[in-house]
């Protein structure tokens, strides 16, 4: 721009008159880059949507291609995937259109005003009005000179409307705001909590351990009107063990995302040790959690990364410990490099069970005070399942624990078991007094026993 500037200055230097005729073409071109910014703009928006569009259906449609293959989906989920492609494709070639039409256009109208000078001066000069040709060659010179920063900003102003929208689609990320956060009177009382607190109290300043949680008539709907938890009531205490069993869409990966925070209740109450959840810090409750579910997150990286990952400063002891509290340390000994064996992307060079042992050992390494297992099991065989499930015996201990489970034989030994049917609880008590107490759960149990011992007998 100073650049610019200084050449203006310079020609209306040397001819005002001329330099007025160059500057005729500012308008027009201030007209085109309006027009052509907004279209630019919107194509290259709707690119970033379209991309976001493709990588989604990348991650569920290929990623998850079991689950595709095996629902027979594949047709669709290539249909699906091309109608993306198509509209990503058709607004990138709508975008490098405008600009291959905007440049030349900016291009024209400064050669346009090179052209106007030279006539304009050209006439000046033959009829002898005062400029000598030297002026004119000179003017002319300032005149080339002008156009070409003008060019080059032109092409900057392309690349900035895609930047300006991808830059949009970040900033949307950042200024979205959580749903779920601290009120301003537990976000004070954070901030007056000194960043290392004594011993026994939290970072919100509360107290530390969890003794009991107890849920008071909790209703919850995901959905405006409609309720998918209704009236739910228990009291846990450290120590204990829930168990949570219902068909699917019962209501039990609900409770579980309730008692996680990960969203609240939209009727009822959940207290820790008397004192709503609500009014205690989000991140220190969370952070209370070891979570293992029916897919465990393995990163690429060795097992020692993977079970570290539960608390970060631990050395190889440690994680040796963890290890072989929940009973993996054998099998990963027999691993080719054992805890620097390579897991893979998603531990792929692991089997299900495997993976589901070493999400086990890191949550154990983390030791939290809080615990779920949403269907840790069901994707893995008897017998492995009956290693998990002695390892799981190993973590709960001292702990409060949430299971779910679709194998009832795995919360057998729960101290609490609710039966959940469309999202009211049924049933509850222990397994011996569900048991004689003769209802659903008994029936669902011996169903499934005669089931297993069945198939072990039939092989
Ligand atoms: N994020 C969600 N948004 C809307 N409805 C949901 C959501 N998650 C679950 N639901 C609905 O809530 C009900 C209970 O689901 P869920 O707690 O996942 O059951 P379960 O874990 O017992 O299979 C189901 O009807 C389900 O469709
Ligand atoms: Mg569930």
């Amino acid at each position: 721009t100073t650049m610019l500037v200084g050449i203006f200055t310079a020609m209306m230097l040397v001819d005002p008159q001329l330099g007025f005729a160059v500057s005729i073409i500012v308008p027009p071109m201030a007209i085109a880059t309006w027009w052509f910014k907004r279209r630019m703009l919107e194509s290259s928006r709707r690119i970033r949507a379209a991309n976001s569009r493709i990588t989604a259906s990348y991650n569920e449609t290929i990623a998850g291609v079991r689950t595709t293959r095996m629902l027979a989906r594949e047709e669709t989920a290539a249909e699906e995937f091309q109608v993306i492609s198509e509209d990503m494709r058709s607004w990138t070639v709508r975008n490098a259109l405008q600009s291959a039409v905007y440049l030349p256009v900016v291009m024209s109208m400064g050669s346009i005003g090179v052209g106007i000078a030279l006539w304009a001066g050209g006439v000046q000069v033959r009829e002898e009005t005062g400029l000598t040709l030297g002026l004119l060659i000179a003017f002319m010179q300032y005149a080339m000179l002008f156009s070409q920063p003008i060019q080059e900003l032109a092409q900057r102003f392309v690349d900035l409307q895609s930047a300006q929208a991808a830059a949009e689609r970040v900033q949307e990320l950042i200024e979205e705001t959580p749903a779920i956060r601290d009120s301003p009177e537990v976000a004070a009382r954070i901030d007056a909590t000194p960043a290392d607190p004594p011993e026994g109290v939290a970072s919100d300043g509360g107290r530390a351990v969890v003794e009991t949680i107890r849920f008071e008539g909790v209703g919850h709907a995901y959905v405006e009107g409609e309720r998918v938890l209704d009236d739910v009531s228990f009291e846990l205490s450290r120590g204990t063990t829930l168990a949570l069993v219902g068909a699917t869409g019962s209501g039990k990966t609900t409770i579980a995302g309730l008692l996680a925070r990960w969203y609240e209740p939209s009727e009822g109450r959940i207290l820790v040790d008397d004192v709503d959840y609500r009014e205690r810090g989000l991140d220190w409750w969370q952070s209370q959690f070891g979570v293992v579910q029916q897919v465990p997150h393995l990163f690429s990286g060795t097992i020692r990364d993977n079970v570290g990952y539960g608390r970060l400063d631990a050395d190889d002891d440690a994680v040796r410990t963890a290890l072989e509290r929940v009973r993996a340390l054998e099998f990963v000994e027999t691993l080719e490099g054992g805890l620097d064996f390579e897991v893979g992307e998603g531990g792929g060079n692991l089997s299900q069970g495997q993976r589901q042992l070493v999400s086990l050992a890191r949550a154990f390494l983390a030791d939290p005070q809080l615990f779920i297992m949403d269907e840790a099991t069901s994707s893995v065989d008897a017998e492995t399942e009956a290693t998990i499930q002695n390892a799981v015996e190993e973590i709960l201990r001292d702990r409060i624990a949430v299971v779910i489970a679709h194998r009832l034989s795995t919360i057998r030994r729960a101290d609490l078991i609710l039966l959940l049917d469309q999202g009211r609880i049924v049933e509850r008590g222990s397994h011996d007094e569900l048991m004689a107490a003769g209802g659903r759960y008994r029936d669902l149990y011996l169903a499934q026993f005669v089931d297993e011992a069945e198939r072990r007998i039939i092989g």
